[in-house]
């Protein structure tokens, strides 16, 4: 279980990176002011691999409170010219001007939470917000998600990506944040996330559904971005279930929708109306997909001489259950069986 590593993933985390990779190699001009000159290079001249100047650590004695970004983020790409921007200032203070490309743009809206829209060119774009510079390249009406820029040194390329943002942060920051003595905080998820969503954890049709753990305790974020992400749904993690789950084994036979890590096909990542979420209770689980399997072995009605179900095999309705000869997942015997099949047949059949 990795369970709290996972969770504790945080966007914060990621803020902290870029100042540290900038600190390593600083490719950018020494001068010790913020120079929106240097970033006023013409359109597609990124011959820097490092961020130019990602940000910089906070002037001891500066007496506005610092203006931090939180989209778009260090390589970006988008196929609009027109970029949101939302940054943030728990403290609030004068209004915030991007600078794109060395030129001002219009202010953003509001104090604490500064946010608008800025008009970018095709090409890269220097974007500077408060104390940090941001590189976002434009490629109008494109339609790749990962842009390939070749940074000219060390023969790495600068990968930019496009994200997708949660439309909630256009209903502004403060559904999920409140600021506390300066600082900002994030409301409790359970409440916060289920005033404009579904509570999974809620009775629905008059039946309690099965709770995924992590659901239950209200940590959205230990697989979701609460604000963007590269990938559809806001899913943050890169092994999703694995990431806290245990990979079943390759060995033997892999059910098809497992070796295509298709977990959610039968688990909801939520919750469901069967234990372990899954999305339908028993067979209907496995006739969703498997329209008309063998039709001997459906029927716990025994005809022959030779056979007896014990009591205790699963069953449901008149059918034997499929997972008690099947397991789900990944078996070292063949046809997924629960037992060798000699012994799985013994069960029942005395021959
Ligand atoms: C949909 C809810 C939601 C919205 C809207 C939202 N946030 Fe957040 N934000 C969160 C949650 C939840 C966390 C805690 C992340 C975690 O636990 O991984 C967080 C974390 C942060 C952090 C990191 C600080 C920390 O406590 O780790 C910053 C900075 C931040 N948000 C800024 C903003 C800004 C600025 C906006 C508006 C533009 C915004 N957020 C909008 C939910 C939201
Ligand atoms: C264990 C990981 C995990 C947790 C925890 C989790 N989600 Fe999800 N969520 C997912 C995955 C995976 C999907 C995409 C499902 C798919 O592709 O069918 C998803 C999809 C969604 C969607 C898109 C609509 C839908 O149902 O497909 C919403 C909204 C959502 N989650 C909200 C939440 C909220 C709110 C919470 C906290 C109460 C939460 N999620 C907790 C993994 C998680
Ligand atoms: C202010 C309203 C609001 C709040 C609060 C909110 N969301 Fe959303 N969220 C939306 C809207 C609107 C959409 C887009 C329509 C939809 O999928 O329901 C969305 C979509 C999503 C999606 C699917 C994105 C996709 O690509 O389809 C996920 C996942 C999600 N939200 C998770 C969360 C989580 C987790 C929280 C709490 C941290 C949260 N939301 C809080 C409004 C909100
Ligand atoms: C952030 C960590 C995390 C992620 C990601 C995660 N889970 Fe879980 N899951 C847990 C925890 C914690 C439990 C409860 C402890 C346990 O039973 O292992 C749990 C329990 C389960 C259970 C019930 C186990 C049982 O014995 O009844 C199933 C099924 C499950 N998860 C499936 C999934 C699937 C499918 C995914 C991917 C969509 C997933 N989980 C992603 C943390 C996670
Ligand atoms: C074909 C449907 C199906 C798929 C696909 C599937 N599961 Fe399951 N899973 C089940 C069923 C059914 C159970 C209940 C097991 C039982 O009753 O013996 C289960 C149980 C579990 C459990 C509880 C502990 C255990 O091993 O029994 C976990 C954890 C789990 N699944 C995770 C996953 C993950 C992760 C994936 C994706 C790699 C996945 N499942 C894909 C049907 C499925
Ligand atoms: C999401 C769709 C899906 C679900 C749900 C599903 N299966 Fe499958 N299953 C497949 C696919 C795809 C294959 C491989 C192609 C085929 O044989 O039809 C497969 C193959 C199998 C096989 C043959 C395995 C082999 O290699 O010999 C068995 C047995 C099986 N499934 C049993 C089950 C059982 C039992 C359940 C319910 C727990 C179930 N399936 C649920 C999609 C599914
Ligand atoms: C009593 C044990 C038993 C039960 C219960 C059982 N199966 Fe099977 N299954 C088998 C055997 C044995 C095979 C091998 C082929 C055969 O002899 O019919 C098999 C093969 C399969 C296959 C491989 C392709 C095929 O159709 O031959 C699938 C898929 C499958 N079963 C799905 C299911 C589903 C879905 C259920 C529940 C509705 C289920 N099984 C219940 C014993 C069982
Ligand atoms: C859970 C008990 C159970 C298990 C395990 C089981 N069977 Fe069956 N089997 C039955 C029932 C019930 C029938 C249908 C009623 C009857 O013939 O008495 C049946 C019918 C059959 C038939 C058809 C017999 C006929 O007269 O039409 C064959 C062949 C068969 N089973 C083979 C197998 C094989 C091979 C295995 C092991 C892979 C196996 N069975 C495992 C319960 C089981």
């Amino acid at each position: 279980m990795k369970f709290l590593h996972a969770a504790g993933v945080s966007l914060f985390a990621v803020l902290l990176v870029l100042p540290a990779r900038a600190a390593e190699a600083p490719v950018v001009p020494a001068a010790p002011a913020p120079a929106p000159a240097a970033a006023s290079t013409p359109a597609p001249a990124p011959a820097a691999d490092p961020a130019p100047g990602a940000s910089r650590p906070p002037a001891a004695a500066q007496p506005a409170s610092p203006v931090r970004l939180l989209h778009p983020p260090d390589l970006t790409f988008t196929n609009d010219p027109k970029v949101k921007v939302f940054a943030f200032r728990p403290q609030g203070g004068p209004p915030v001007v991007p600078v794109v490309n060395g030129k001002a743009a219009a202010p953003l809206d509001g104090e604490m939470f500064p946010k608008g829209e800025v008009s970018l060119l095709p090409g890269m774009n220097l974007l500077q917000v408060g104390e940090t510079t941001v590189r976002v390249f434009v490629l109008p009406g494109a339609a790749m998600e990962t842009f390939r820029f070749p940074s000219g040194t060390q023969g790495r390329d600068l990968v930019f990506q496009a994200y997708r943002l949660h439309p909630a942060l256009d209903d502004g920051c403060d559904g999920c944040h409140t600021v506390e003595g300066g600082k900002i905080q994030a409301k409790d998820q359970k409440e916060a996330c289920a005033s404009c969503h579904d509570d999974f954890t809620k009775a629905s049709g008059g039946k309690k559904p099965f709770v995924h753990a992590p659901v239950a305790s209200g940590e959205c974020t230990a697989c979701h971005d609460p604000h963007f992400a590269t990938r559809p749904k806001l899913q943050k993690l890169e092994k999703d279930c694995f990431e806290c789950h245990d990979p079943f084994p390759a060995a033997g036979t892999v059910h098809a929708p497992v070796a295509a890590a298709a977990c959610v096909s039968c688990h909801s990542p939520h919750a469901g109306p069967a234990p372990g979420q899954l999305v339908r209770p028993g067979n209907a689980l496995c006739l969703g997909c498997h329209k008309a399997p063998h039709d001997r072995h459906r029927s716990s009605t025994v005809l022959g001489m030779l056979t007896r179900v014990p009591e205790e095999f699963p069953k449901e309705a008149g059918e034997l259950s499929c997972t008690g000869c099947h397991v789900p997942h990944q078996s070292q015997n063949g046809g997924l069986f629960r037992k060798p099949r000699e012994e799985l047949c013994r069960t029942c059949h005395s021959v």
